[in-house]
């Protein structure tokens, strides 16, 4: 690899009050590689490239950037500088358009001082058509499209757009595949090595390790605001990685559990929501984890929203141990022992100017009144109990849930439903954006809460190992609604896959 070094930062250090988020860190980014970044929830990856874009200044330290010393006050400069940032959690605004958006700032303007309309279509149209996304089938009104009508993927894509558009030359993703669907995650994947043969410096951020290798020419592995490491992506191997990001070896195996399976604990029959799904039968019996398989969009996410009480349903009945139960409302699915786990934590799951102690707290708030009166300490004890069990980092849980990095944020999440201790746990997506260790400790907490032959789990994941490894069964569904269900013995990748991507039919 030719030593090209666009940008290096020297000795940075960054404090937040009670933490350390980074301590010392030097790091480059070359022109032409794909730099993936690493370490576990907390360990300060979004804090270094906050910093580089100016969103967050360093206490100490330098930056540099084709050797010359250079100050990153706030964002613009960061672009001035030719650093384009993407977030995991892109905000966009959803009615304007991609062509708006890609002038965005900078709007041209004619002789007349007017806005040069034409100019901005031709030239997002241009950008669009040598980038080769001209022809997705959501871009009804070519570059006037409004970017409400684009999935993730696609605002991903336009992000990408605008950087190349800026002639950004380092780009940085901050997990841009965690809500993607596996192809899109593809596409996007390809692009990265596009942009990257055309020059280009990519620090790439992820907890996917299949993904790392795929791109990464070099990685550097962080731990606790520190740097373990950097080196080639040949001279490691996903183990390796691992054991620099947690300090100890780790087993990749799934710690499932031999929990016996008993009586009926939940039945859905005949669910319809007209437009969204139809034909949902599945059940699910205490002791057990079922998980729900298929591409994103194929409505999982919609049945578990409908069993909870968050959509309407438009027919079919639900039975809460053989009892049938109407629900209408979120109430109505906590008062049967159903409790449903979000997979957006940032829309459903947290109230971010909030502490982690009422985030967690707030909705188990019947557990800590007794005789009228709130019983702090017992809120507290639990709270701090979980904090401990999920490895929640945090210098306390008084601090808001918007100080916390992204993968701890859904540790909140995920204790505050597993604190009202329901019967039916139902869990959308429950470790996008964990760490590897973390994860191994979300399993064993699944398998901590049916142990006692009284619960049962429903977990949707778009990543099959997970399903593959804790599910007892998996029901697949496809296009709105459920194709096969498949037994753990009958597990493969494939067969899910097939039935998934509707290759395979149902019988019948
Ligand atoms: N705005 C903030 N205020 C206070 N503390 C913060 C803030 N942003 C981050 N931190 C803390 O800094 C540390 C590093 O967080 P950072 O977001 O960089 O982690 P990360 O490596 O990106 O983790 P993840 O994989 O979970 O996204 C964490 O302890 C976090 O709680
Ligand atoms: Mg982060």
């Amino acid at each position: 690899m030719v030593e090209n070094v666009f940008l290096e930062l020297r000795n940075i250090s960054k404090a937040f009050p009670g933490v350390m988020a980074l301590n010392n860190v030097s790091f480059s980014a070359q022109h032409g590689e794909v730099h993936a970044l690493c370490g576990e929830n907390g360990a300060g990856k979004s804090t270094l490239m906050k910093i580089i874009n100016g969103i967050h200044k360093a206490d100490s330290g330098e930056i540099f950037i084709e050797g010359k010393p250079v100050i990153i006050q706030n964002p613009v400069d960061a672009r001035k500088h030719g650093i384009a940032m993407i977030f995991q959690e892109c905000t966009f605004v959803p009615e304007m358009s991609i062509a708006e958006s890609l002038f965005l700032g900078d709007l041209p303007v004619d002789g007349f001082r007017r806005v040069d309309w034409r100019f901005i279509y031709k030239t997002t149209e241009e950008l669009l058509h040598s980038e080769g996304l001209l022809d997705n089938p959501r871009l009804v009104d070519g570059v006037r499209t409004k970017l409400k009508y684009l999935t993730i993927a696609d605002i991903q894509m336009f992000e990408i757009l605008k950087a190349i558009h800026k002639d950004s030359q380092v780009i940085i993703m901050d997990e841009p595949t965690s809500s993607i669907a596996k192809k899109e995650a593809d596409d996007l994947l390809r692009k990265v090595i596009d942009l990257k043969n055309r020059g280009k410096s990519i620090i790439y951020i992820s907890h996917k390790m299949e993904e790392i290798f795929r791109i990464a020419d070099r990685i550097t592995v962080f731990r606790d605001g520190k740097v373990v490491g950097t080196d080639t992506a040949d001279h490691l191997n996903i183990n390796k990685v691992i054991t620099m990001m947690v300090g100890r070896e780790l087993s990749n195996d799934y710690p499932k559990a031999e929990i016996p399976i008993g009586e009926e604990l939940l039945r859905v029959k005949d669910l319809k929501r007209t437009g969204v799904f139809s034909g949902i039968n599945f059940a699910l019996h205490t002791g057990e984890i079922v998980g729900f398989a298929g591409l994103v969009g194929a409505g999982r996410t919609e049945v578990v929203r409908a069993i909870s009480g968050l959509d309407p349903i438009d027919g079919g009945s639900i039975f809460v141990r053989g009892k049938e139960t109407s629900i209408k409302k979120v109430s109505d699915s906590i008062g049967s022992g159903i409790v449903m786990c979000s997979e957006d934590r940032r829309r459903y799951g947290l109230v971010l100017i909030r502490s982690i102690r009422e985030n967690i707290g707030l909705p188990n708030l019947d557990r800590y009144i007794y005789g009228g009166h709130l019983h702090h300490k017992k809120e507290f004890d639990e709270v701090q109990n979980q904090v401990g069990s999920l490895k929640i980092k945090t210098p306390s849980v008084e601090i808001p849930a918007a100080n916390l990095s992204g993968g701890n944020q859904q540790k909140v999440v995920l204790a505050k439903w597993i604190i009202k201790d329901p019967s039916v746990l139902i869990l959308d997506e429950p470790t996008r954006g964990i760490d590897i260790g973390a994860k191994y400790e979300i399993y064993k907490l699944m398998n901590e809460i049916i142990k006692d032959g009284k619960k049962g789990i429903v977990m949707i994941s778009s990543e099959m190992p997970e399903l593959l490894g804790m599910c007892d069964r998996i029901y697949v569904m496809c296009k709105g609604t459920i194709v096969v269900e498949i037994k753990r013995e009958q597990f493969s990748q494939e067969l899910i896959m097939q039935y998934a991507t509707g290759s395979l039919k149902a019988a019948g």
